[in-house]
């Protein structure tokens, strides 16, 4: 079993890599924030913010995620809910989830069952991936870039544009959300071990090269 561990904040482009690399090796992919995003969802939709009772309803929560690259659906309690954990509501309450311990553990042990059933192996991405949920992952990467790329990345793809207002409308959504996330995990610097990929300079297919650069080294 390989686990490729991938972590950062938004806007690096960690999503579109791991997809792709997902893909080029045969590999499962695994979305860790959209299982926070689904849970985050179910408490909004059952009006739920109290921190027992959020680890109360995650507990007894139906939540099923695909693994494959090409076919991403998120299902909570029967209710498809792919599109849905995308809306700003969720984005801006995820924390309601994120930043209560005992939820974090469940969600933690949910995703180890995942990575030890998916053959023949899996690339994950996340922000505590590297360091909490496969310390021992034989490839581990942290995702970087500098804060004005990744908020015209974000401005790119909730407005269509990165133009100047568009950008100063992204601004405030990309630092806060950064700020909320690091009292949480830490994913702005490298742990031990991992290695630092900084995409501020790099475009997609290169992001994906260097990637399957780091598994092959480690593989052969
Ligand atoms: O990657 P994303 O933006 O879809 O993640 C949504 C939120 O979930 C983000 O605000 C941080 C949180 N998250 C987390 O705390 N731990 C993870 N492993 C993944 C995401």
């Amino acid at each position: 079993m390989s686990v490729i561990a991938i972590d950062g904040p938004s806007g690096v482009g960690k999503s579109s890599t791991s997809k792709e690399v997902a893909r080029r090796l045969g590999y499962g992919y695994l979305d860790t924030g959209a299982m926070y995003r689904a849970m985050a969802w179910l408490c909004l939709n059952r009006g739920v913010s109290d921190p027992g009772d959020v680890v109360e309803l995650i507990r007894g929560a139906d939540l099923e995620i695909t693994t494959d690259p090409d076919d991403f659906r998120v299902e909570v309690d029967g209710m498809d809910v792919t599109d849905d954990i995308r809306e700003a509501q969720v984005s801006e309450n995820v924390q309601t989830v994120s930043a209560v311990q005992d939820a974090r553990d469940e969600l933690i042990e949910r995703q180890r069952e995942i990575i030890g059933e998916t053959t023949p192996g899996i690339v994950v991405e996340g922000r505590d991936i590297t360091t909490v949920v496969a310390p021992d992952a034989p490839v581990r990467i942290l995702m970087t870039a500098d804060e004005s790329v990744r908020i015209a990345r974000r401005s790119a793809e909730l407005h269509g544009t990165a133009d100047a207002a568009a950008v100063e409308a992204t601004r405030k959504l990309v630092v806060d959300r950064d700020a909320k996330d690091s009292t949480t995990t830490s994913f702005l610097s490298a742990a031990d071990g991992v290695h630092t990929l900084d995409t501020t300079d790099v475009g997609f297919e290169q992001a994906v090269a260097a990637v399957l650069g780091l598994v092959e080294d480690t593989t052969t």
